[in-house]
Protein backbone atom coordinates (compact mmCIF):
# COMPACT_ATOMS: atom_id res chain seq x y z
CA UNK A 1 0.00 0.00 0.00
CA UNK A 2 0.70 3.51 -0.78
CA UNK A 3 0.20 5.44 2.62
CA UNK A 4 2.39 8.50 2.30
CA UNK A 5 2.49 10.43 -1.01
CA UNK A 6 3.49 13.94 -1.30
CA UNK A 7 4.69 16.57 -4.01
CA UNK A 8 8.42 17.33 -4.35
CA UNK A 9 9.28 19.32 -7.56
CA UNK A 10 8.38 20.18 -10.73
CA UNK A 11 10.49 20.90 -13.25
CA UNK A 12 10.79 21.79 -17.10
CA UNK A 13 14.12 21.23 -17.37
CA UNK A 14 14.82 17.11 -16.82
CA UNK A 15 18.31 18.10 -15.21
CA UNK A 16 16.25 19.92 -12.31
CA UNK A 17 14.98 16.66 -11.13
CA UNK A 18 15.90 15.38 -7.52
CA UNK A 19 19.00 13.49 -7.13
CA UNK A 20 18.18 9.90 -8.24
CA UNK A 21 18.99 8.23 -5.23
CA UNK A 22 15.92 5.90 -5.09
CA UNK A 23 13.68 4.01 -7.59
CA UNK A 24 11.67 6.21 -9.76
CA UNK A 25 8.22 5.09 -11.61
CA UNK A 26 6.96 7.72 -14.37
CA UNK A 27 3.09 7.74 -15.63
CA UNK A 28 3.08 8.79 -19.55
CA UNK A 29 0.19 8.73 -22.31
CA UNK A 30 -2.30 10.83 -24.31
CA UNK A 31 -3.14 14.56 -22.89
CA UNK A 32 -6.63 13.34 -21.20
CA UNK A 33 -6.18 9.95 -20.81
CA UNK A 34 -6.26 9.50 -17.22
CA UNK A 35 -2.69 9.55 -15.83
CA UNK A 36 -3.23 12.12 -12.75
CA UNK A 37 -6.52 10.61 -11.86
CA UNK A 38 -4.83 6.99 -12.04
CA UNK A 39 -1.93 8.37 -9.76
CA UNK A 40 -4.23 10.23 -7.00
CA UNK A 41 -6.16 6.26 -6.97
CA UNK A 42 -3.10 4.70 -6.24
CA UNK A 43 -1.59 7.22 -3.39
CA UNK A 44 -5.25 7.40 -2.00
CA UNK A 45 -5.17 10.83 -2.31
CA UNK A 46 -7.56 12.93 -4.68
CA UNK A 47 -6.14 16.20 -5.07
CA UNK A 48 -2.12 14.78 -5.27
CA UNK A 49 -1.70 14.73 -9.27
CA UNK A 50 -3.98 17.90 -10.60
CA UNK A 51 -6.44 16.77 -13.11
CA UNK A 52 -9.14 18.50 -15.56
CA UNK A 53 -11.13 17.53 -18.40
CA UNK A 54 -9.52 20.24 -20.42
CA UNK A 55 -6.52 18.73 -22.02
CA UNK A 56 -3.11 19.31 -21.41
CA UNK A 57 -3.42 20.08 -17.71
CA UNK A 58 -0.56 18.93 -16.41
CA UNK A 59 2.64 20.72 -17.90
CA UNK A 60 6.19 19.93 -16.75
CA UNK A 61 7.65 16.63 -14.75
CA UNK A 62 6.22 16.45 -11.40
CA UNK A 63 8.01 14.47 -8.83
CA UNK A 64 6.20 13.15 -5.82
CA UNK A 65 7.71 11.02 -3.11
CA UNK A 66 5.51 8.12 -2.36
CA UNK A 67 6.34 5.86 1.78
CA UNK A 68 9.82 7.66 1.96
CA UNK A 69 11.31 5.56 -0.52
CA UNK A 70 10.59 6.29 -4.04
CA UNK A 71 9.67 8.87 -7.02
CA UNK A 72 6.91 8.82 -8.52
CA UNK A 73 6.44 11.02 -11.74
CA UNK A 74 3.64 12.41 -13.46
CA UNK A 75 4.05 13.12 -17.18
CA UNK A 76 2.31 15.58 -18.77
CA UNK A 77 0.36 14.21 -22.23
CA UNK A 78 1.25 13.64 -25.51
CA UNK A 79 -0.66 14.38 -28.68
CA UNK A 80 -2.71 17.49 -27.37
CA UNK A 81 -3.63 18.84 -31.08
CA UNK A 82 -3.82 22.32 -29.55
CA UNK A 83 -0.34 22.88 -29.26
CA UNK A 84 1.74 24.79 -31.56
CA UNK A 85 4.97 23.52 -33.12
CA UNK A 86 7.48 24.96 -31.15
CA UNK A 87 5.75 23.67 -27.71
CA UNK A 88 5.48 19.89 -29.26
CA UNK A 89 9.29 20.13 -29.72
CA UNK A 90 9.58 21.31 -26.17
CA UNK A 91 7.17 18.46 -24.90
CA UNK A 92 9.67 16.07 -26.99
CA UNK A 93 12.92 17.24 -26.04
CA UNK A 94 11.65 17.09 -22.23
CA UNK A 95 10.40 13.81 -22.39
CA UNK A 96 12.74 12.36 -24.31
CA UNK A 97 15.61 13.34 -22.27
CA UNK A 98 14.22 12.69 -18.90
CA UNK A 99 12.97 9.20 -20.42
CA UNK A 100 16.59 8.24 -21.80
CA UNK A 101 18.76 9.67 -19.19
CA UNK A 102 16.82 10.07 -15.86
CA UNK A 103 19.03 6.76 -14.22
CA UNK A 104 16.89 5.39 -11.64
CA UNK A 105 13.43 4.90 -13.57
CA UNK A 106 12.56 1.63 -13.24
CA UNK A 107 9.21 1.50 -14.82
CA UNK A 108 7.17 3.62 -16.89
CA UNK A 109 3.40 3.01 -17.72
CA UNK A 110 1.99 4.22 -21.08
CA UNK A 111 -1.70 4.46 -20.63
CA UNK A 112 -3.96 4.10 -23.19
CA UNK A 113 -7.59 4.83 -23.27
CA UNK A 114 -9.41 1.60 -22.96
CA UNK A 115 -12.52 2.76 -24.81
CA UNK A 116 -10.51 3.69 -28.25
CA UNK A 117 -9.61 1.58 -31.28
CA UNK A 118 -5.12 0.90 -31.01
CA UNK A 119 -4.11 5.10 -31.70
CA UNK A 120 -0.87 5.53 -34.29
CA UNK A 121 0.40 8.13 -31.94
CA UNK A 122 0.38 5.45 -28.53
CA UNK A 123 1.91 2.83 -31.17
CA UNK A 124 4.12 4.76 -32.44
CA UNK A 125 5.49 6.46 -28.86
CA UNK A 126 5.95 2.38 -27.79
CA UNK A 127 8.03 1.59 -30.19
CA UNK A 128 10.17 4.72 -29.46
CA UNK A 129 9.98 2.88 -26.46
CA UNK A 130 11.13 -0.57 -27.11
CA UNK A 131 14.22 1.53 -29.42
CA UNK A 132 15.70 3.18 -26.28
CA UNK A 133 15.02 0.27 -23.82
CA UNK A 134 12.52 2.49 -21.53
CA UNK A 135 11.22 -0.29 -19.57
CA UNK A 136 7.52 -0.09 -20.34
CA UNK A 137 4.23 -1.44 -19.24
CA UNK A 138 0.85 -0.60 -20.59
CA UNK A 139 -2.10 0.27 -18.49
CA UNK A 140 -5.67 0.85 -20.13
CA UNK A 141 -7.63 3.47 -18.37
CA UNK A 142 -11.59 4.13 -18.06
CA UNK A 143 -12.54 1.10 -17.63
CA UNK A 144 -15.93 2.30 -16.50
CA UNK A 145 -16.84 4.02 -19.48
CA UNK A 146 -17.99 0.89 -21.39
CA UNK A 147 -18.83 -2.61 -20.80
CA UNK A 148 -16.20 -5.22 -19.88
CA UNK A 149 -17.05 -6.90 -23.61
CA UNK A 150 -15.58 -3.58 -25.36
CA UNK A 151 -13.19 -3.42 -23.30
CA UNK A 152 -11.48 -6.34 -23.77
CA UNK A 153 -12.71 -6.09 -27.60
CA UNK A 154 -10.14 -3.07 -26.97
CA UNK A 155 -7.51 -4.24 -25.46
CA UNK A 156 -7.33 -7.15 -27.36
CA UNK A 157 -6.86 -4.96 -30.70
CA UNK A 158 -4.32 -2.92 -28.91
CA UNK A 159 -2.25 -5.76 -28.31
CA UNK A 160 -2.50 -7.33 -31.35
CA UNK A 161 -0.37 -3.92 -33.01
CA UNK A 162 2.22 -4.17 -30.24
CA UNK A 163 2.90 -7.90 -31.92
CA UNK A 164 4.75 -5.39 -34.47
CA UNK A 165 6.60 -3.66 -31.79
CA UNK A 166 7.67 -6.23 -28.82
CA UNK A 167 8.16 -10.11 -29.34
CA UNK A 168 6.74 -10.88 -26.09
CA UNK A 169 3.30 -9.59 -25.00
CA UNK A 170 3.94 -6.64 -22.48
CA UNK A 171 2.73 -6.08 -19.15
CA UNK A 172 -0.61 -5.39 -18.70
CA UNK A 173 -3.61 -3.73 -16.71
CA UNK A 174 -6.94 -2.28 -17.05
CA UNK A 175 -7.95 -0.16 -14.88
CA UNK A 176 -11.18 2.91 -13.83
CA UNK A 177 -9.64 5.82 -11.61
CA UNK A 178 -13.20 6.12 -11.02
CA UNK A 179 -14.28 2.82 -9.67
CA UNK A 180 -10.59 1.70 -8.07
CA UNK A 181 -10.69 -1.16 -10.72
CA UNK A 182 -6.94 -2.67 -11.23
CA UNK A 183 -5.98 -0.94 -7.96
CA UNK A 184 -4.13 -4.22 -6.20
CA UNK A 185 -2.34 -5.74 -9.84
CA UNK A 186 -0.61 -2.17 -10.53
CA UNK A 187 0.19 -1.76 -6.52
CA UNK A 188 1.37 -5.11 -6.55
CA UNK A 189 3.32 -5.10 -9.94
CA UNK A 190 4.89 -1.61 -8.66
CA UNK A 191 6.01 -2.50 -5.06
CA UNK A 192 7.89 -5.63 -7.45
CA UNK A 193 9.53 -2.87 -9.49
CA UNK A 194 10.66 -1.41 -6.32
CA UNK A 195 11.82 -4.28 -4.01
CA UNK A 196 13.71 -5.53 -7.43
CA UNK A 197 15.87 -1.85 -8.58
CA UNK A 198 16.53 -1.76 -4.38
CA UNK A 199 17.62 -5.35 -4.56
CA UNK A 200 20.11 -4.10 -7.19
P1 LIG B 1 -3.12 15.74 -18.91
O1 LIG B 1 -2.45 16.08 -17.62
O2 LIG B 1 -3.86 16.86 -19.51
O3 LIG B 1 -2.19 15.07 -19.88
O4 LIG B 1 -4.30 14.67 -18.58
P2 LIG B 1 -4.24 13.37 -17.67
O5 LIG B 1 -3.83 12.20 -18.51
O6 LIG B 1 -3.46 13.60 -16.43
O7 LIG B 1 -5.79 13.14 -17.36
P3 LIG B 1 -6.61 13.50 -16.01
O8 LIG B 1 -6.22 12.55 -14.92
O9 LIG B 1 -6.48 14.95 -15.74
O10 LIG B 1 -8.08 13.10 -16.44
C1 LIG B 1 -8.72 13.68 -17.58
C2 LIG B 1 -10.23 13.57 -17.43
O11 LIG B 1 -10.63 12.18 -17.48
C3 LIG B 1 -10.77 14.10 -16.11
O12 LIG B 1 -12.00 14.72 -16.36
C4 LIG B 1 -10.96 12.84 -15.26
O13 LIG B 1 -11.96 12.97 -14.29
C5 LIG B 1 -11.36 11.82 -16.31
N1 LIG B 1 -10.96 10.45 -15.92
C6 LIG B 1 -9.71 10.03 -15.63
N2 LIG B 1 -9.70 8.72 -15.32
C7 LIG B 1 -10.99 8.29 -15.39
C8 LIG B 1 -11.63 7.03 -15.19
O14 LIG B 1 -11.02 6.01 -14.85
N3 LIG B 1 -12.98 6.98 -15.39
C9 LIG B 1 -13.70 8.06 -15.77
N4 LIG B 1 -15.00 7.91 -15.96
N5 LIG B 1 -13.13 9.28 -15.97
C10 LIG B 1 -11.79 9.39 -15.79
MG1 LIG C 1 -2.24 15.11 -15.87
Amino acid sequence: MFQKASFVISNSNPGNCPKPDRAEIAFIGRSNVGKSSLINMLVNQKGLAKTSQKPGKTQPINHFMVNDKWYLVDLPGYGFAKVNLKVKQGWESMITTYLTKRENICGVFVLIDSRLEPQQIDLEFLLWCGTQQVPTALVFTKADKQSKSKTDQNIQKFLNKTKEIFEEEPDYFVTSAEAGTGKEELTKFIEELITEYQAG
